[in-house]
């Protein structure tokens, strides 16, 4: 079968475990335990009748990709950036996360601005940080687009 390793890069309690838990085992936990390191998880996915397993990489919390060990990146296909929406300072992390991604790497990628159930009014998505179709406002709290983002980014590496 077809392996594909998916990276979840973004600061520190955006909710890359979350949408993580959410997508694999369906669950949520409003508890915060940060990842120390990183922790692989893995999920059958289905696209356009190509059966592949997808290798997803929750990383720890970084403020800048550089600080991402190198061998991280080795065989990815792609990087799933991940912001609070919520929180103005990670979407300028994100910013800086995927200047330096993209300079360095060629591999896919989309963003998730996540924790859109927090916010009370219109969500401020920069328009300038990839094509609006590749960024995704989610959920992990509230199950918002979260097979949607995983299936986005699936499609991407696959086809
Ligand atoms: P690090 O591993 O430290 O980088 O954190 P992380 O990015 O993996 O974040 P994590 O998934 O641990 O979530 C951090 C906190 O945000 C936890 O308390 C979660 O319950 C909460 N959280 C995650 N996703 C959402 C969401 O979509 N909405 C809301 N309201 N809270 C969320």
């Amino acid at each position: 079968m077809i392996r594909k390793k998916i990276l979840l890069i973004g600061d520190f309690g955006v909710g890359k475990t979350s949408l993580i838990r959410r997508y694999v085992d369906n669950t949520f936990d409003d508890r915060y335990l940060t990842t120390i390191g990183v922790k692989i998880s893995r999920k059958h996915v289905v696209v356009d009748g190509i059966q592949c397993e997808l290798l997803i990489w929750d990383i720890e919390g970084t403020a800048s990709t550089d600080q991402i060990p190198e061998s991280y990146f080795r065989g990815a296909s792609g990087v799933i950036f991940v912001c609070d929406i919520s929180r103005k300072q990670t979407i300028q992390g994100l910013r800086s996360h995927i200047e330096y991604f993209t300079a360095n790497h060629t591999a896919k990628y989309v963003v998730a601005c996540n924790k859109v159930d927090l916010l009370t009014s219109a969500p401020a998505v920069p328009s300038d940080l990839a094509p609006p179709e590749q960024m995704i406002l989610t959920s992990a709290k509230e199950n918002t687009n979260v097979d949607y983002l995983f299936s986005l980014i699936a499609r991407k590496v696959l086809l």
